[in-house]
């Protein structure tokens, strides 16, 4: 209707509240699994959360994705991001340049005036490169400010959806899906009850840091993200959900 366009989807988006029992959700128009259209919008509503909740000096963490992507091309510089540092959430989570956490952590800086990190980790680790890559100075450098996030802004993906973008092989696939896996965020795949069923191979922003920052953005919009928002929302960390119509329409069928 013209009082949601207008208004933003305001009871949308409380019902979510009640529903996900996340402290803020924010309902932006479209789907965009229908229209990428929204991913824009999806991207302003994340940059101007953004710009209010950091404070100087913080570390930011942040996640690949599209949707992330879309939030660095709409943040503009500020005072608010003053010593700011943005820093890639974790390594090598399969993601094309242009998606990669790395990337958007730079332009982050770039665009808001603040600095960056780089985390320049392979795909897949074995453990015993696990343990040697965290003894490298320049990643436990890294390290160090990620146990110091207080920010977080990341992405929700589809657990199969992701499996497949990380071009998973057939057994693998299958073993996720019995497993149940419907969610993803940061590398771990969640079940509808969202408990944890795999986590990559990977070095970084563990579940539990993301659980002790102050702030944790999540954004993710498209009726085909309703059951892995649900899963996610289960994990109890969130402080703001930014999602469009589409999602938040399908969680209320699901839910
Ligand atoms: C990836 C993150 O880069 O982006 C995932 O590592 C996240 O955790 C995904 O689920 C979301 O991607 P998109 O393109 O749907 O925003």
């Amino acid at each position: 209707s013209m009082a949601d366009e207008l208004f933003g989807f305001n009871d949308l988006a409380l019902q979510l509240q009640h529903i996900l029992h996340i402290p803020k959700v924010i309902v932006v128009a479209g789907d965009v699994d229908v229209s990428e259209w929204g991913k824009k919008e999806l991207g302003r509503v994340g940059a101007r959360i953004l710009k209010q909740v950091v404070q100087e000096g913080d570390v930011v963490a942040v996640t690949g994705g599209s949707t992330i992507v879309s939030v660095a091309e709409h943040v503009t510089p500020s005072s608010h991001f003053r010593d700011v540092q943005f820093v890639p959430a974790r390594g090598g989570l399969g993601e094309k340049v242009e998606m990669q956490a790395n990337t958007i952590a730079s332009s982050l800086a770039a665009k808001s005036g603040g600095t960056y990190h780089l985390l320049h980790v392979p795909d897949r680790l074995s453990p015993d490169v696990v343990q040697s890559l965290l003894g490298e100075a320049q990643i436990a450098e890294v390290m160090q400010l990620l146990h110091k996030t207080r920010v977080v802004i990341h992405g929700i993906g589809d657990g199969m959806a992701m499996a497949m973008r990380r071009k998973y092989t057939e057994e693998e696939l299958e073993v996720l899906r019995e497993l149940g896996a419907v969610g993803e965020a940061f590398g771990y795949y969640f079940n509808a009850a969202g408990e944890t069923i795999y986590k990559m191979p990977t070095i970084g922003l563990s579940l539990e840091d993301v659980k002790r920052a102050d702030v944790v953005l999540s954004l993710g919009g498209g009726s085909s993200k309703a059951k892995a928002i649900m899963a996610f929302a289960k994990q109890a960390c969130q402080t703001v959900l930014i999602t469009d119509e589409g999602a938040a329409r399908a969680i209320l069928e699901e839910h």
